[in-house]
């Protein structure tokens, strides 16, 4: 047993690794803490309870976990070190032998058992482990500490049922939950409440989403209703998963202009045969119906997706397969990945491919979306679209803004900046006069009423 000092004791320090579902986590890790009357500091160095929430899709990732706990171990004198997440799932207990400065783990599935375990870690015991896998229960917290003022995500679905073969998220996060329609709409009616005007539904596959209330709600009636708040301007879900992806979705886009016109729907490979080894339950050619079905909706919906190169036994051919999805889909982004062989998986049993195969496949991959982001944004230049202003980037002199469609549109507003309003959480019309691969560049075409009603503020 070690006493924590009083002085640093109700102190913490939380660094996020992962997808948005961590992020999300952490926002929920802190509220948690703070009611428990803990206040969060900036650094490591200040705080008496340091916290890693932890990722481990890819072995890079988890190296990433391991080399900060080294770091800390020099500077943990005093304090209490906790891991959380998918690397405290998916290595349990062996993290204590591999940090032995580790004082708690609690795994991503194992989130409930958090005031337990902080309990037990107050009262001065080490090597703490939280690691069920809770089968029907959701991390839900009655305060969350969101990261930002506008837009708030809310989980609707934790864990995942299917077993694609490279994955360790069905161990890391446990079987398919998924939260009644009742307690998802008491949250998004609070986010309104609170002023937010954009929410992201969050799941690993988000649209497998299935109301376990007497109400029974489908995904798409769940968009919906969310997009018929009428404060709530703004509908995202991610991610999306290929086989459960159901026409009434795009129905549900079509009738309600909150839901935006953007989807995120991994493919992984443009190859039958890698998709068939991977069990990702559908062919490339579903996967093009699915696309075909999103294409006609009425509106333009934007697609992005996620890409894994080098999957064992991925043949030069199959790899050509998924640059020609490229072209035919014409993303508007692409995440793409080299395989990472992980513990515990099917895939990591199979005969493995060479990195530098893989690392010429992924800058290959690269550069052929590079050209086609290109391209599609600078067929944008001189369009007005509406954004959501979600910073200020003080060095380029520019607002951030966030299209419907998920890209980024970066603004200037000289005449706003010489009464120095502040446009941040307001909707405006920015016209586009340049284009990156990776964003736009406007000036402010209008700023929304909204904006002007606000009253704005002054910038820091
Ligand atoms: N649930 C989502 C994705 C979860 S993980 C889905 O089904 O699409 C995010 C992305 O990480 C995946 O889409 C995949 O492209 C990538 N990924 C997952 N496991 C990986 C591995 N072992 N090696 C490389 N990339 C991986
Ligand atoms: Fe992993 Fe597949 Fe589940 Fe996505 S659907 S989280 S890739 S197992
Ligand atoms: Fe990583 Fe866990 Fe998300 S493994 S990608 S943090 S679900």
């Amino acid at each position: 047993m070690r006493p924590i000092p009083e002085s640093v004791s109700k102190t913490f320090y939380i660094e996020t690794f992962g997808c948005q579902m961590n992020v999300h986590d952490s926002e929920k890790v802190r509220g948690l803490l703070e009611q428990r009357g803990y206040s969060r500091v900036k650094s490591a160095d200040e705080a008496g309870l340091v916290l890693y929430n932890t990722c481990s899709i890819r072995d890079k990732a988890e190296r990433k976990v391991f080399a900060r706990l080294s770091q800390i171990k020099r500077r943990s004198a005093g304090k209490t070190v906790g891991v959380l997440g998918c690397v405290a799932q998916h290595n349990g207990a062996e993290i204590f032998e591999r940090a032995p400065h580790v004082d708690f783990v609690c795994g991503s599935a194992s989130y409930n058992a958090l005031p337990g375990i902080l309990d037990r870690v107050e009262a001065g015991e080490s090597r703490v482990a939280g690691l069920e896998l809770d089968t029907d229960e959701t991390f839900d917290v009655p305060r969350v500490d969101r990261v930002r003022a506008y837009t708030a995500y809310i989980t609707i679905i934790e864990g995942c049922d299917k077993a694609c073969t490279y994955c360790v998220v069905p161990f890391t996060r446990g079987p398919e939950r998924s939260r009644s329609s009742a307690s998802v709409m008491r949250e998004a009616a609070h986010l309104q409440e609170l002023g937010y005007t954009e929410i992201t539904l969050l799941g690993q596959t988000v649209n497998s989403y299935s109301d376990p209330s007497p109400a029974g709600w489908s995904f798409a009636r769940l968009l919906d209703e969310i997009g018929r708040l009428p404060r709530i301007r703004r509908v995202r879900f991610t991610t999306s998963h290929p086989s459960d992806f159901t026409p009434d979705i795009v129905e549900a886009i079509d009738r309600n202009e909150s839901l935006c016109d953007w989807v995120h729907l991994p493919v992984q490979s443009g190859s039958t045969s890698v998709l068939r080894a991977m069990r990702r339950t559908y062919s490339r050619d579903d996967y093009m119906r699915c696309v075909a079905m999103i294409k006609a909706a009425a509106r333009r919906i934007e697609l992005s997706t996620d890409i894994i190169v080098g999957f064992p036994g991925e043949t030069e051919s199959d790899f050509q397969q998924t640059l020609g999805l490229l072209d035919e889909v014409e993303y508007a982004s692409v995440f793409s990945f080299k395989y990472s062989a992980r513990k515990g998986t099917v895939a990591a049993g199979m005969p493995q491919i060479p990195e530098a195969v893989k690392g010429r496949r992924l800058i290959e991959l690269q550069q052929r979306q590079r050209e086609i982001q290109i391209r599609r944004n600078a067929e944008l230049i001189g369009r007005t679209e509406e954004v959501l202003v979600e910073g200020w980037r003080k060095r380029f002199g520019q607002w951030i803004g966030r299209t419907t469609q998920n890209r980024v549109l970066n603004f200037a507003d000289p005449e706003g900046l010489a009464t120095g309003r502040d446009l941040r959480g307001t909707y405006c019309q920015a016209r586009v006069t340049a284009a990156g691969p990776n964003s736009l560049v406007g000036e402010l075409a209008s700023p929304s009423a909204r904006a002007a009603f606000q009253g704005l503020r002054v910038l820091q």
